[in-house]
């Protein structure tokens, strides 16, 4: 292990958490078939593993946003780089995402998707960075909290780098990290 980076959540306890996840999800929406939205980048690994643990007929659909700068100064505005193939009028639709940090993001989607007249809108996030918290959510299903840190992997990038790590690393040294970016490469062998 590095200094710049700890170890948060293994690749086996984010198995475990997921499987009681698609558990739940499951149970809950019984007779029905939901559609699982994606957002692109970071949401799509977590999308993989969950949606093989939903035992229901299930669909998939992606979007594609990106917010104009910081999430702070942005003030939530955020603009839509690819819409979902399919309408969502009439269906539970359930957003999936990698992490719910000041929530600005996420409650633009909602607002959008909501527009648009589905039976539900609940959100799965695999975690909930609830510190940063700026617009009120909720968050019907949370895989962890997460500690108000920086984390890359399973999905999660630093500059598009380490989306494929197995394991979920706290940064504990943002400034070494952006000085060297490759400094987390020894944990892909790990
Ligand atoms: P929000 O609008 O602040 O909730 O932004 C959430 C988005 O910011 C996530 O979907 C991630 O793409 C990104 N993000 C937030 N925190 C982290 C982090 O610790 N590591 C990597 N990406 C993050
Ligand atoms: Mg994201």
């Amino acid at each position: 292990m590095s200094d710049v980076a700890t170890l948060l959540f293994g690749r086996e306890d984010i198995r475990r958490r997921i499987e009681e996840l698609g558990r739940t999800i499951t149970g809950d929406y019984a007779g029905r078939e939901p559609v699982l939205v994606s957002v692109l980048r970071g949401g799509v690994m977590f999308l993989a593993d969950l949606f093989r643990e939903i035992r229901l007929p299930v669909s998939v659909d992606f979007m594609s946003i990106s917010r104009y700068g910081d999430a702070q100064e942005s003030f939530g505005r955020v603009r839509i780089l690819q819409d979902l193939d399919r309408d969502v009028g009439d269906r539970d639709v359930l957003i999936v995402e990698d992490i719910v940090d000041t929530g600005l993001t996420l409650a633009y989607l909602i607002s959008v998707l909501r527009a648009r007249r589905p039976a539900s809108v609940e959100v799965c996030t695999l975690l909930d960075k609830s510190a940063r918290r700026i617009a009120p959510l909720e968050l019907r299903y949370v895989g962890f909290d997460c500690p108000d840190r920086f984390v890359v992997g399973y999905g999660l990038d630093f500059r598009e780098r380490y989306r494929n790590l197995p394991d979920i690393l706290a940064v504990e040294d943002p400034a070494a990290l952006a000085d060297a970016p490759d400094a987390l490469l020894p944990h892909l062998l790990a």
